[in-house]
């Protein structure tokens, strides 16, 4: 095995053997590492020209009911501040947005039992009814097929649902036996058969992890081929037991996007907000990687630190709506634009 060889077969066939996933991840070198860059960044432009695609992400609540043992918002974190958005100021989100230019509105929280069906359908229809051209994300977590079916009718059009890890065991020490793997699993094939356009995506570099389990989780987007995948590296949070482990690897992350997309030619591909935590670069590297989307905060600023899933979440510098100006600067200076429209995933397989 080498991993010329298997980078090349990436690029061909788009595919990776067990085997082949974790040899590269355990091997790959500096120049391999720059081949590899290359290809998927190729990939992207075939796919998508230098067009990224931006999302506006409305984090909608910090309650939640879950304990993920990761996460800086578990329903046991007493230091954690609460809040939740109420319909009027997540429609005043998603006016200054679309002021903006964005056209994706991401409704994101914690498992918060006030946010019922009833309610956030509410929400749906009043964002689809003043903007029609605009598609609505839900972020809410784990809602069961009856919810996610109102939420579809309702007009949601796509849902994100991490799966977080691949692995059995693995997710079971990242989450308390309440969480069930087979749950996650089963509410992700839901949301897909249902119709979402579906987000599935995983931690790199989260406790315990090893390069086998990265190496399912790349198996497993390609078998589920959801339509978009969000990874970023694990960050600590300084109210969880996993206050002292490392953060996960900035190399890491952006070997695992160029896989991805050689995998996944057309996938959407957030470069995500904790990629640009532990690099100030890292949403351009992440770009220059493969990645295709940006999901710049939308929340309202008296309440961003707030939904701290991590620590040092960046929420006031150039990850902000505000500043798509910026954005676009920056964007430019590395030979891409930002794509007018909802960017919706397009389905060229056939
Ligand atoms: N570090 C990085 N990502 C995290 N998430 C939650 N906690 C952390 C953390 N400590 C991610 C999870 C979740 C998403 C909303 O945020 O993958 O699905």
């Amino acid at each position: 095995m080498n991993n010329r060889d298997i980078i090349r077969r990436l690029e061909t066939e788009h595919d990776l053997s067990r085997e082949e996933a974790v040899f590269l991840l355990n091997t790959l070198g500096d120049k391999d590492e720059k081949l590899l860059a290359d290809a998927a960044r190729k990939t992207a432009l075939d796919q998508f020209g230098n067009k990224i695609y931006i999302r506006g992400l409305i984090e909608i609540s910090s309650y939640c009911k879950n304990d993920c043992y990761y996460c800086g918002i578990r329903r046991s974190n007493r230091n954690a501040v609460r809040y939740r958005l109420s319909e009027e100021q997540i429609l005043s989100c998603c006016e200054q947005g679309y002021a903006l230019g964005f056209r994706t509105f991401v409704l994101q929280g914690g498992e918060d039992g006030y946010f019922t069906d009833d309610r956030v359908c509410a929400i749906v229809r009043a964002i689809k009814a003043r903007y029609p051209d605009c598609a609505v994300t839900l972020s809410l977590g784990e809602r069961g097929e009856q919810s996610f079916r109102r939420l579809y009718e309702a007009g949601a059009d796509r849902y994100l649902l991490r799966h977080e890890t691949a692995d059995r065991t693995h997710y079971e020490k990242l989450h308390p036996p309440q969480m069930r793997f087979d749950n996650r699993m089963e509410n992700l094939r839901l949301l897909k058969s249902i119709g979402f356009q579906t987000g599935a995506g995983f931690m790199v570099g989260s406790p315990y992890q090893t390069t086998e389990n990265l190496a399912d989780d790349l198996l497993f987007i390609k078998a589920f081929q959801p339509q978009m995948c969000g990874i970023g590296p694990f960050v600590p949070h300084k109210d969880t037991d996993y206050r002292d482990c490392p953060h996960g690897s900035l190399r890491m992350t952006l070997i695992l996007l160029s896989v991805i997309r050689l995998m996944n030619p057309n996938i959407l591909l957030p470069a995500t907000t904790a990629l640009g935590t532990i690099d100030k670069n890292g949403r351009e590297l992440g770009i220059l990687h493969g990645a295709n989307v940006v999901m710049p905060n939308l929340s309202p600023q008296e309440h961003r630190a707030d939904y701290s899933l991590y620590d040092n979440k960046i929420s006031t510098g150039e990850e902000a709506a505000e500043s798509v100006a910026l954005l676009a600067e920056k964007l430019k200076a590395i030979g891409y634009e930002i794509a007018v429209g909802r960017g919706d995933y397009q389905d060229n397989t056939n």
